[in-house]
């Protein structure tokens, strides 16, 4: 079955631009695939055919003729992001090596290529080194991910744990690329990426159109080469692949894709709520942030419902990697935020894929993995009863 999106033109951001109105003219259902391509509410007209044109970048497949790989992962960023939400099995990137050892790029790190256009050859997975999967997590809600101000994710980090609550979570500092405007040189708090390794969407997109779809931007205006083979020539395609209009375009799209709201607060979900605190899945599933300044209106000054931290925590050897990024360690990863679970099923076949690696299949399954800092709150949840842990997957699966 194919998941990946091509143009829609009945998309309900094309509609709001060209009507004012969506609902309204929608003659049947949304279908499933656009359920969470949907933009934040109070974005002038500009802005949403901003959102229009991004949206529309975003599902572009690119061809061998307009730049793809060498080598490359997948034609597009939709393909991996099924319909903006949660990936699939077959989505995930494998990255290889350790930053101490250059992440082995002679093996072909940071990440394995497992595809290549005609006339190239795709790298393989190389035995005996360290090896990270990497589910491609949602992608709707991160422009206010990235407008949370730094001082708020500061005020939650414990990194010594002088609270003694066993939990100390503390941000993955890394330094932005050079081409970032205005953060040249300056420590920041990643926030994107399994493990924070990422500070901006400018960079987590120019490394996707890179590292993923082997398409060259101004800021990374070289190919991405096998390193063993000398016969993979690079593409015939002019450098760089796409002007950085259609790379501000999909930037902006991002920032303006709303987190989907919450289902309605049944009795269950109510009761799951209070549990969700007395458990301690609050400490770092922390439930609102404020949004800061942003560079889109309507990203300033939200409440964000994130049911996240943004910071690494230490999570135990059964969800270790064992592959350090920025300063995150091998077993440390960023909590992520628990939304648009209510949905993530519906773009998955039914199918539910949690965690890093998506090795969990249902919302208990992944409590069952916590462990280092989490081992109190899980094992508060083991000695739940039946009624109450029922109460708890509700509330979590209403997010
Ligand atoms: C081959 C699959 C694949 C493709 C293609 C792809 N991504 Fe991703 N994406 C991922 C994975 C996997 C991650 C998580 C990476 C990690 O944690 O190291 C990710 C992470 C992200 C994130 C961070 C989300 C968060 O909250 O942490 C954003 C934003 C994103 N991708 C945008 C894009 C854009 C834009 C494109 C196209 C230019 C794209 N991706 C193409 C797999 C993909
Ligand atoms: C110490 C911090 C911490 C505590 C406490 C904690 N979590 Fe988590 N949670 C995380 C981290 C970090 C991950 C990601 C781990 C991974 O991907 O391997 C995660 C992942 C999850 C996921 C999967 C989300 C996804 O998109 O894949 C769910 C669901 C979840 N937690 C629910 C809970 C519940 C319910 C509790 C309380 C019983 C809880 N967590 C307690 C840090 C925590």
């Amino acid at each position: 079955m194919k998941f990946a999106r091509s143009i829609r033109p009945y998309s309900c951001a094309l509609l709001l631009v060209t009507a004012g109105a969506c609902g309204a003219l929608l003659t049947e259902a949304t279908p499933d695939a656009d359920l969470l391509d949907v933009p934040l509410d109070g974005l002038s007209s500009t802005d949403l055919a901003a959102f229009a044109r991004g949206d529309a970048e975003f599902s572009r497949p690119f061809s061998v003729r307009e730049g793809l790989g060498p080598i490359f992962n997948d034609l597009s960023c939709a393909a991996c992001h099924s319909g903006d939400g949660r990936g699939r099995p077959e989505n995930v990137l494998t990255r290889i090596g350790t930053p101490a050892d250059g992440f082995l790029a002679s093996l072909g790190g940071p990440q394995i290529q497992s595809r290549a256009i005609p006339g190239a050859s795709p790298e393989v997975v190389p035995v005996g080194v360290t090896l990270s999967l990497r589910l491609p997590p949602p992608v709707f809600g991160v422009g206010l991910i990235e407008a949370v101000p730094e001082a708020a994710l500061l005020a939650l980090a414990d990194s010594a744990d002088t609270n003694r609550d066993g939990i100390s979570g503390r941000p993955n500092w890394v330094v932005p690329a050079a081409y970032v405007p205005g953060l040249s040189g300056a420590r920041r708090i990643g926030r994107f990426g399994r493990k924070g390794q990422t500070a901006t969407l400018l960079e987590q997109t120019v490394d996707a159109y890179h590292q993923d779809m082997g398409i060259t931007t101004e800021q990374h205006p070289n190919d991405n080469l096998h390193p063993n083979d000398p016969a993979s020539a690079s593409d015939r395609a002019n450098d760089p692949e796409i002007p950085s209009a259609t790379v501000a375009a999909v930037v902006a799209y991002l920032r303006m894709l709303a987190p989907p709201a919450p289902g309605p607060e049944t009795p269950d979900a109510v009761r799951g709520r209070a549990l969700f605190t007395q458990a301690g899945c609050s400490a770092c599933h922390v439930p609102t942030l404020t949004s800061g300044d942003a560079p889109i209106p309507a990203l300033r000054g939200r409440t964000v419902t994130l049911y996240s931290d943004l910071l690494l925590h230490d999570m135990g050897p059964r969800l270790a990697d064992a592959r350090p990024d920025g300063s995150a360690t091998g077993t440390e990863w960023k909590t992520p935020p628990l939304w648009g679970l209510r949905l993530m099923t519906r773009f998955l076949n039914g199918q539910a894929f949690l965690l890093h690696d998506g090795r969990a299949r249902s919302i208990a399954e992944a409590i069952d993995w916590h462990g280092g800092e989490a081992d109190r709150a899980r094992t508060h949840w083991l000695g739940l009863s039946p009624a109450d842990q029922r109460a708890l997957l509700a509330f979590v699966g209403s997010r």
